[in-house]
C-alpha cells in the first residue's frame, strides 16, 4: 500500500485508541456502580473482599511497571544501531549474576508474602461471624433448585391450617427473595438438591458453591436498608443464567413486620363493600403479548428498588375481584399447581417447588427474572419454557401432565397469585 506517511500514522493512532476502548468496554469499567458491581459494597464482607482484590492489583501494577521499565531500557539501550549491529555475533552467554538472581528471589517470595497475608486473613474472616458478633447472628438456610433459591427461616414458624382446619405452627420459607434484617450478621446455609451452584451477591458477598452432599455456609452483613441483586455463579444447566434472586435488607421493626406477615396463612380477599361486584369476569384481554427475550422489569428498580418492594407489601385498596380469584384458588388444585406448591391455609402442601402463600408480596417472580406485575406472572404461567428453558414447572409440569390453560384459567389464577400478598 502506497499510503502517505502521516496517514498510517494517524490509522495507527487510531487503531490504539480504539483498542483501549474496546479493552475498557469490554472490562466493564463504565458501570462500576451497577447493581451487580463488587466496586460498590454494602457489607463488611464485599468490603474485604474488594479490598483484597486492590491489594494484589497494586502489588501486580509494581511489578509490571518495574519489570516493563527494565525491559524497555534495555531494549532501547541495546537496540541494534546499524547494519553492523544487525549482522554482528550474539555476544557470549553469561551464567548469570548471583546478586541479581537473589535479589529477584527475594523481591518475587516477598511479594508472594505481602499478597499472602491479606489472603489468608480475608479467608479466614469472610469464613464465618466474627466470636463478637456470634450472639446476634441470624440464621437462613439457602437451598439451590435448577433453576430457583429456597430461603429457610430457622428461627421462626408459620402458621397454617392443619386438615381438619385446626391452627397450627409449620415451617416457613420463602423463594428467591432474601429478607434479612439490616446491620446483623446473617449466617447462610448453603445446600444444593440437585446440581452444584453457587451463592453470590456481589454487594454483600460470596460466590460460594452449593454442593452435593456438603454443607456449605457464608456469612453477610448489609450495612443499612437496601436491595440488592444476586446471581447463581456456577454453570447448572440451561437455565443458569436467568437463575437469580434478591436480597431485601430491612430495619429491625420493618424486618419484624415482615416476618409477621409472612407467618401468617395466605391472605383471604372475600366479598365487601369495597370490592368489586363479584362475577368471575374474565380481564384477561388487557394482557399484552411478550417478544421472547423480553426485558422483564420496569425502570421502577432502577430508581428506588427498595420502594418498589415495600410498594408489593400492600395489598391495592381497590380492583381486586373475590369471585375470580375464588375461582383461580380453585383452578390451583384442579390443573395440580397445589401438588408442587405450598399456600399455607388454603390447604396446598407441595414442596417441589417455590412457597407461594405471600408470592404477590414479592417484587420478582421466576427466580428474580420478571417484575412481579400482572403482565409478567401473565407471560410466566402462559409460557413457561419461553422464559426460562427447561424449567420444572413447564417439563415436570405442563407436559408431564398435559396442562392446559385457556385465557380464562390464566387470568384466574393471575389474580388468586396476585391477591396472596
Ligand atoms: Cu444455579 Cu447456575
Amino acid at each position: 500500500m502506497f499510503l502517505p506517511k502521516y496517514i498510517t500514522k494517524f490509522s495507527r493512532w487510531i487503531g490504539t485508541a480504539a483498542a483501549l476502548a474496546g479493552i475498557v468496554l469490554l472490562s466493564g469499567c463504565f458501570w462500576l456502580d451497577g447493581p451487580q458491581s463488587t466496586f460498590d459494597p454494602s457489607g463488611p464482607v464485599a468490603r474485604r473482599q474488594m479490598d483484597l482484590f486492590y491489594t494484589t492489583c497494586w502489588v501486580s501494577l509494581v511489578i509490571f511497571v518495574v519489570v516493563g521499565s527494565v525491559l524497555a531500557y534495555a531494549m532501547i539501550k541495546f537496540r541494534a544501531r546499524g547494519e553492523a549491529d544487525e549482522h554482528a555475533e550474539p555476544p557470549e552467554q553469561a551464567h548469570g549474576n548471583p546478586l541479581v538472581e537473589i535479589s529477584l528471589i527475594g523481591a518475587s517470595v516477598l511479594s508472594l508474602v505481602i499478597i499472602a497475608i491479606p489472603t489468608l486473613s480475608g479467608i479466614w474472616y469472610s469464613f464465618d461471624v466474627p466470636v463478637e458478633d456470634k450472639a446476634d447472628t441470624y440464621e437462613i438456610t439457602a437451598t439451590g433448585y435448577q433453576w430457583w433459591f429456597k430461603f429457610d427461616y430457622l428461627s421462626e414458624t408459620a402458621q397454617t391450617l392443619d386438615p381438619s382446619g385446626k391452627l397450627v405452627n409449620a415451617p416457613f420459607s420463602t423463594a428467591n427473595e432474601l429478607v434479612i434484617p439490616a446491620g446483623r450478621p446473617i449466617h447462610i446455609n448453603l445446600r444444593t438438591v440437585d446440581v452444584i451452584h453457587s451463592f453470590w451477591i456481589p454487594k454483600l458477598a460470596g460466590k460460594v458453591d452449593m454442593m452435593p452432599n456438603r454443607g456449605n455456609h457464608l456469612w453477610l452483613r448489609s450495612d443499612k436498608p437496601g436491595y440488592f441483586w444476586g446471581q447463581c455463579a456456577e454453570f447448572c444447566g440451561e437455565s443458569h443464567a436467568v437463575m437469580r434472586f434478591r436480597v431485601i435488607a430491612l430495619g429491625p421493626k420493618e424486618f419484624n413486620d415482615w416476618v409477621n406477615a409472612q407467618m401468617a396463612p395466605a391472605r383471604k380477599v372475600t366479598l365487601t363493600a369495597g370490592t368489586d361486584a363479584g362475577q368471575a369476569k374474565a380481564q384477561f384481554a388487557e394482557y399484552r403479548a411478550f417478544r421472547r427475550n423480553e426485558a422483564g422489569y420496569s425502570n421502577t428498580f432502577d430508581v428506588s428498588p427498595l420502594d418498589a418492594w415495600r410498594a408489593k407489601q400492600v395489598p391495592p385498596a381497590t380492583g381486586e375481584n373475590p369471585a375470580l380469584i375464588q375461582k383461580g384458588r380453585e383452578l390451583f388444585a384442579a390443573k395440580t399447581c397445589s401438588s408442587c406448591h405450598t399456600v399455607r391455609g388454603d390447604g396446598y402442601i407441595g414442596v417441589v417447588g417455590p412457597e407461594l402463600t405471600h408470592v404477590g408480596a414479592r417484587s420478582t417472580i421466576a427466580a428474580g427474572l420478571l417484575e412481579n406485575d400482572r403482565d409478567e406472572l401473565h407471560r410466566w404461567i402462559h409460557a413457561p419454557n419461553e422464559v426460562k428453558p427447561g424449567n420444572t414447572m413447564w417439563v415436570a409440569g405442563y407436559l408431564a401432565n398435559g396442562i392446559k390453560l385457556t385465557p380464562e384459567d390464566e387470568d384466574a389464577l393471575v389474580n388468586y397469585l396476585q391477591s396472596l400478598k
